[in-house]
């Protein structure tokens, strides 16, 4: 077990992707499982089933950061995230995370954390969605407050769930708006402040880490 974390640890630290024998990663929802700190899921676009997605390519508009999407494709690399907590969180890793709270996600892949701001987004003129900053290089732009549907008090993985952005009040959104070019067959990500039924994520495949009981 000792083993299993600092294998974790270090594969979280230097971004690799999955070693030969590190568990796989889960595949479907199951009942009960609760996202804690520290773990590497997936997010499912409820309406379209997109996974939110980044990859090393700009926008080329708007603030010309690092492009956030939603990728048809479940097997892609680029669609891990790290559920990490606000700077000023006293939270571990493997706490579980209560409705309302304040978190980040952070891009496995590249880094950068998942961030919004007044800018356009390209297609819909909404709220822009990107990827923005580095470990240790984060600011309110990053901030996103779970709001969870229905009953339950902490995140769980067959639980519907909205991000909404601290500083602009944008719920993470994503429509079957698709980019032609670049980013063939992906569609848009961004803000919207409306709560509306395309704002719902799912948390999917990925690395679930266990509760941390000790206190
Ligand atoms: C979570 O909080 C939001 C408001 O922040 C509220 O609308 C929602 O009902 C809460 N969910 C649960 C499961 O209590």
């Amino acid at each position: 077990m000792a083993f299993f974390f600092f294998a974790l640890s270090i594969f979280l630290y230097l971004g690799f992707e999955f070693p030969e024998g590190y568990p796989a990663p889960a595949a479907a929802a199951q009942e009960g499982v609760k996202i804690t700190y520290g773990s590497v899921i997936k997010l499912m676009h409820e309406r379209t089933k997109f996974r939110l997605h980044s990859h090393d390519v700009p926008y080329g508009s708007g603030s010309g950061q690092q492009s956030v999407t939603g990728f048809p494709n479940v097997d892609d690399s680029n669609s891990y995230w790290i559920v990490k907590s606000a700077p000023d969180s006293s939270a571990r890793q493997g706490d579980v995370i209560p409705n309302g709270t304040i978190i980040r996600l952070q891009h496995m892949r590249t880094r950068k954390w998942l961030h919004s701001h007044l800018h356009a987004s390209p297609i819909s003129g909404n709220l822009e969605v990107s990827c923005f900053g580095r470990d240790g290089q984060s600011d309110t732009g990053d901030l996103w407050r779970l709001e969870i549907e229905g009953s339950g008090k902490t995140w769980r993985q067959d639980q519907k769930i909205r991000l909404r952005h601290v500083d602009t009040g944008g719920y993470l959104h994503s429509h079957d708006k698709k980019y032609s070019r670049i980013a063939g067959g992906q569609q848009e990500v961004c803000g919207v402040r409306d709560k509306r039924p395309d704002n719902v994520w799912l948390a999917t495949e990925g690395v679930y880490l266990p509760i941390n009981a000790s206190k």
